[in-house]
């Protein structure tokens, strides 16, 4: 079970009932209907993407469990990697009976060299993901992989231990994947990277560790049909939207969502990519520049109590606070008895971990709302396929209806494009441009800006 209690959100320097529009709101209703209609004319396709028929991607899995394969590298980079990534670091041991999964999404050359010193090219197999096919992080792995594999076993041998994952027409890897006899699956041509969990993108490596695939979709589709109703949509996702929509514009820019379950780190990562890339836009869908965004933050509890929380406490009051909060861990400890603990802790003894925990995130959580902070908590009776699928589905669902809301594009991301197109212009990729001028740091061009610290 997974519940959203926004009533946080409420109160003295939050948000007040008679302010927050209800499902019936106009502006609302439009933009769900709006996502619904670019879903059924085969615009959108991330609503969807809980029906993806989980058999033959099982089966094929399955296949792969009974070969000779003992690890999978994965290659991709943001929404090509951070879906799967998330829900395997959720995951529990028994949810991994299939191969070790290593990801390789950054570029340093310390972590890659370090995994293709490790792992043994003969019994993995490389799962390449990249919907355009020509990421310059996940192709220059994707090549380093090629040439490590027919080292190891022959270019007659190689063929068969590479997985593709890429767009069904377009783009360099599919290609390559006609040329080749690999394996191959397809991110739908209607589905961004980081709306793509749900297809094979992230389907494929979590089937191949042994992740229970065919529950995290039925979680989705719970949380997504329970809410399909036009006026339950609206009243669920819509009010959602417009809850983080006008406190941003109350001023409350940055949204921290904070985690009580080191398994939940890995969707606050997720998340942080679609809050930021969809949501992060410079102009509205009529070309007029509008700047807007709201600014995601990791939070893990209760480290950061003792890193973060002071300011979140007593700085700006730009922040608003979403908790990820789990009422029942599948492992805990007890603090034992001790006649000599001391009296000032001896409050402590005979209590569960889980206890201590819970009391820390009710703390920090009253202690915010007590210096007129808004929070949110995510409930999670129990970490499950189930509830991870549900908190991916409402996330997309709210992203979306947010985006739809401002007038933006939530789908694209123009503003990583320029960077893109610095970096292989400086590796030689349009000799026209110059493209060291863009790249050069800001420093470079004053004259007491570097400090030489060593
Ligand atoms: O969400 C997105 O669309 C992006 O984060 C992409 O997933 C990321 O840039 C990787 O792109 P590609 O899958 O084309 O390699």
């Amino acid at each position: 079970m997974l519940r959203y209690d926004t009533s946080g959100l409420y109160g003295r320097d939050g948000l007040t009932k008679s302010d927050v529009p209800g499902g019936d709101d106009e502006q609302i209703r439009k933009a769900v209907e709006q996502l619904y209609q670019r879903t059924e004319s085969g615009e959108l396709g991330f609503m969807d993407t809980p029906d993806t028929s989980f058999e033959p991607i099982q089966a094929w899995a399955d296949e792969r469990l009974h070969e000779e394969w003992k690890a999978q590298l994965v290659i991709g980079i943001g929404g090509s990697s951070l879906g799967a990534r998330a829900v395997l670091s959720s995951a529990l041991p028994a949810h991994k009976r299939g191969l070790d999964t290593y990801i390789a999404d950054n570029l340093d050359p310390e972590t890659v060299d370090r995994l293709f010193s490790f792992l043994d090219p003969k019994t993995t197999l490389v799962v390449v993901i990249t919907k355009s096919g020509t990421t310059v992080e996940t192709m220059s792995q994707f090549w380093i992989a090629r040439q490590w594999i027919a080292d190891a076993v022959g270019e007659d041998r190689a063929d068969r231990h590479f997985v593709a994952i890429t767009d069904p027409e377009k783009g360099e890897l599919r290609k390559l994947v006609d040329q080749h006899r690999w394996f191959d699956f397809e991110v739908p041509s209607n589905v961004g990277g980081r709306f793509s969990v749900l297809t094979p993108v992230g389907l494929i490596p979590l089937a191949l560790a042994g992740y229970p695939i065919d529950e995290l979709l039925a979680g989705a589709r719970d949380a997504r049909d329970r809410h399909r109703q036009l006026d339950d949509a609206a009243q669920s996702w819509g009010v959602a939207a417009a809850e983080h929509l006008m406190l941003a514009e109350g001023g409350y820019q940055q949204l921290v969502m904070m985690t009580y379950a080191d398994r939940l780190q890995g969707l606050v990562d997720w998340f942080r990519q679609l809050w930021a890339e969809s949501l992060g836009k410079a102009k509205n869908r009529n070309g007029e520049l509008v700047n807007v965004g709201i600014t995601p933050i990791k939070a893990v509890g209760v480290v950061d109590q003792h890193s973060q929380v002071q300011l979140y406490m007593e700085g700006p009051k730009n922040k608003y606070f979403s908790f990820l909060e789990v009422e029942q861990f599948e492992r805990d400890r007890i603090i034992p008895e001790s006649p000599n603990m001391p009296d000032a802790l001896a409050h402590l003894q005979g209590r569960r971990l889980s206890e201590v925990f819970a009391a820390e995130l009710k703390g920090t959580r009253g202690a915010l709302a007590e210096s007129g902070r808004p929070t949110s908590t995510w409930r999670f009776d129990r970490i499950t396929p189930r509830s991870v699928g549900a908190f991916l589905f409402s996330w997309q669902m709210i992203t979306a209806v947010a985006g739809e809301m401002m007038d933006i594009n939530a789908f694209d991301q123009p503003g990583v494009e320029l960077g893109k197109q610095i970096a292989h212009g400086l590796l030689g990729q349009d000799k026209t441009r110059k493209f060291a001028d863009l790249a050069r740091s800001p420093s470079a061009t004053g004259t007491k800006t570097v400090l030489q610290v060593l």
